[in-house]
Parts: structure tokens; C-alpha cells; sequence
């Protein structure tokens, strides 16, 4: 039988709802840190043997029902002929940012090859993980990546491709699409290699005016998750209010962050299944609060099509007691 988090994904009815969460292999685990003692985070990604210890982390302590892969969206920024770092404090560095209107069309290396790491840790994860827990591979997507394409780090606002946008169109849809061609080639090679459910991070395209983001986003998102041969999931904050650009990706699975009514979201979105989305804040709260915001949040999704998750990532601080009373929760369930 196929992993319980496919069979949800599918849309199907399950006997208890499938648990993951987004960073569920960083910083709040305390040998993570120990690990990141010894390598630099670019160097535990691209060293498979650690990647896969960092990766099973969470496993160690919960037992969730996916395990996605320690890695980087930013990966694919490589093959397009940047280099990049990430600097403590900072967050993602790119050495060489796009210098202009003139350095968006970029044609990308062969993934297999350039991201040989990727596909290592993949194998060595499914060596590693019983056939009931689903890998989740993931990429990035063309805003989110472009974002950092053109800023050279991290931009609370993402004005500098949002500027880019206003001066230079055709540029912007040019850089988009460069990205859009490398990560649908790069989801292809992680479910080549062996990940079970992918998801689509363009978490900060949803800063888009909706006609913008159904000019720009929409298709290049359908083009990335077509026919893709592994269940897909996509994930894009601030979409309330606007669902069906989402399920209109082709998406199997679309990831609601915690400011969506879920109850509403179903309305909208019919038998499209869906993942989420518990405020990651609430992992701080104690054990019962944490199971009853979590019974509330399964309810709400009802029995069909529902992957339980948080919102957006865990974060750093969260206590693992606070993880594991939301992931024992989900187990808890039977129906
Ligand atoms: O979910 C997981 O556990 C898988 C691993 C994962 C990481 N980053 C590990 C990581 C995933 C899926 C990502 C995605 C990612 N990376 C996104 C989109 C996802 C989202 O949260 O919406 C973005 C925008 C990035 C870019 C990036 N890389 C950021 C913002 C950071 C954090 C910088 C910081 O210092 O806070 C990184 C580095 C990074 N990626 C870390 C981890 C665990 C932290 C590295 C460390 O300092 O130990």
C-alpha cells in the first residue's frame, strides 16, 4: 500500500489524518545544532551521508509520516550560474546577483549532474526509511527564487524583483521563466530519484497584485506541475481570499497558511485536497492547548484529502515537546 501521506494527497479517505511539518529538520532539534558545530550548512547539504542524519532527526523524536529532505530551494541557483552562501544572522547570501535587465535569460546546467547531492540523499533516504513514510523532495519557485535572484539575499518586501517587474517586464518574465525551466527539470530528477510527494515552495509570490500573479505565476506553476509522475504540493503564503489560483497550479495538494479559515478553504477549493495549517505558534503553547487547536484544525479538514502541517515552518525556538504533542495528536486519531 502506498505511504499514508500519498494516499492523502490523492484525496482519498484515510484512517487518521498524515503529519509532517515544514523545517521539521532544523534548528529546533538540539543535535542539529550540534551537527551545524561541525559542517556549515552548505556543506551538510551537500555531504548525502550527513544530509540523511539531519533528515532522520526528526524521525528520532516523532516519527512523522513524511520526512522531507534536508536541503535548500536555493540549490538550483547553481546550475543557473550563481553561487551563493548562507550567513548566520543574515540568512541566504548570493555572491553574484542578476546585474540588470540584460542577465535574466539564463539557461541552466544539467541538474542530474550539478545537483548529484540531491539525488545521493534521496537514494540513501529511501536505503534508510520504511516504505510507510513518504521522502518529500521540494524546490523553490520562480518568484521566491527570483526574489533572491535580484536582491542577493533575503527582502522582506522583495521591492528589488518587484521594481525589476515595473521597469523592465519583459526581463522579469524572462529571469521567471529561466527559473520555471530548471525547477520543473530539477522535480523531476528528485522523483527520479526516489521522493514521493513534492512540494512547490513560491512562498512569497502571494505579494502579487492577483492579476499580476495570474499573468507572471499561474502558469509557469502549471508548466513546473504537469504530469509530474508523484503527487505535488503547493505552497504560497497570503493567498487568502484568492485559493483558486492555487488549485487552478495543478497542484494535487494546496498548503494553506494559518490564516485561512479551513471550513472556507474546503468550500472553495471542493474535493481539491489540502495541507496545514496550525499557527506554528501554537507549539508553544502546553500539550492539551496544542491538541485541542490541533483536533480542531483535523476537524475542520474532515476525513478526506487533508494533510495535517503547520502554516509555515516550525520555528527555531519551539520546544519538541510542543512538536511532539501536535504530531501524537494526529496519531491519536482513528476512524
Ligand atoms: O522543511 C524542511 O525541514 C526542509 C528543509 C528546508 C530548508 N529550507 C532548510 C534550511 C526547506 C524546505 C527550506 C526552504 C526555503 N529556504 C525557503 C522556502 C520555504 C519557506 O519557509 O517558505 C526559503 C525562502 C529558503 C531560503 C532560506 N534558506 C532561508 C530563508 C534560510 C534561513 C536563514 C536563517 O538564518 O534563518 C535558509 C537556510 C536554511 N534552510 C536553514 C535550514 C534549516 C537554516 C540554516 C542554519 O542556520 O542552520
Amino acid at each position: 500500500m502506498d505511504p499514508l501521506l500519498v494516499r492523502a494527497a490523492r484525496g482519498e479517505r484515510t484512517e487518521r489524518p498524515p503529519v509532517w511539518l515544514m523545517r521539521q529538520a532544523g534548528r529546533h532539534i538540539p543535535e542539529y545544532r550540534e551537527i551545524r558545530a561541525d559542517y556549515s550548512f552548505l556543506e551538510a547539504i551537500k555531504t548525502p551521508d550527513v544530509a540523511a542524519d539531519v533528515t532522520m532527526l526528526p524521525w528520532e523524536y516523532y516519527e512523522p509520516d513524511g520526512l522531507v529532505m534536508f536541503s535548500d530551494i536555493l540549490t538550483v541557483l547553481e546550475p543557473l550560474g550563481f553561487s551563493y552562501h548562507i550567513e548566520s544572522g543574515v540568512g541566504p547570501v548570493i555572491d553574484d546577483p542578476v546585474s540588470g535587465p540584460d542577465d535574466v535569460d539564463r539557461s541552466h546546467g544539467d541538474v542530474a549532474r550539478e545537483l548529484d547531492y540531491v539525488g545521493d540523499l534521496l537514494v540513501e533516504l529511501n536505503r534508510r526509511v520504511g516504505d510507510e513514510t513518504a521522502i518529500i523532495g521540494f524546490a523553490g519557485g520562480p518568484f521566491t527564487l527570483a526574489s533572491y535572484a535580484v536582491a542577493g539575499g533575503p527582502s522582506r518586501t522583495n521591492m528589488p524583483l518587484r521594481r525589476l517587474k515595473a521597469e523592465h517586464p519583459e526581463a522579469f518574465r524572462t529571469l521567471l521563466q529561466s527559473f520555471a525551466d530548471v525547477v520543473r527539470d530539477y522535480l523531476e530528477f528528485q522523483i527520479g530519484n526516489g521522493a514521493d510527494v513534492v512540494q512547490l515552495f513560491d512562498t512569497y509570490a502571494g505579494v502579487l497584485p492577483p492579476a499580476d500573479y495570474r499573468e507572471f505565476v499561474l502558469p509557469l506553476h502549471r508548466e513546473i506541475l504537469a504530469d509530474l509522475k508523484a503527487p505535488s504540493i503547493v505552497f504560497v503564503r497570503r493567498m487568502n481570499g484568492r485559493l483558486d489560483l492555487l488549485a487552478e497550479s495543478g497542484a494535487d495538494v494546496v498548503a494553506l497558511d494559518w490564516t485561512v479559515d479551513l471550513g472556507d478553504a474546503r468550500e472553495t477549493l471542493g474535493e481539491t485536497p489540502v495541507q496545514g495549517n496550525l499557527d506554528p505558534s501554537v507549539l508553544f503553547a502546553p500539550p492539551e492547548e496544542i491538541e485541542a487547536r490541533t483536533r480542531e484544525v483535523i476537524d475542520e479538514a474532515g476525513p478526506s484529502g487533508h494533510v495535517l502541517n503547520l502554516g509555515h515552518g516550525v520555528n527555531k525556538d519551539t520546544p519538541v515537546e510542543g512538536v511532539r504533542a501536535f504530531v501524537e495528536t494526529a496519531k491519536s486519531i482513528e476512524r
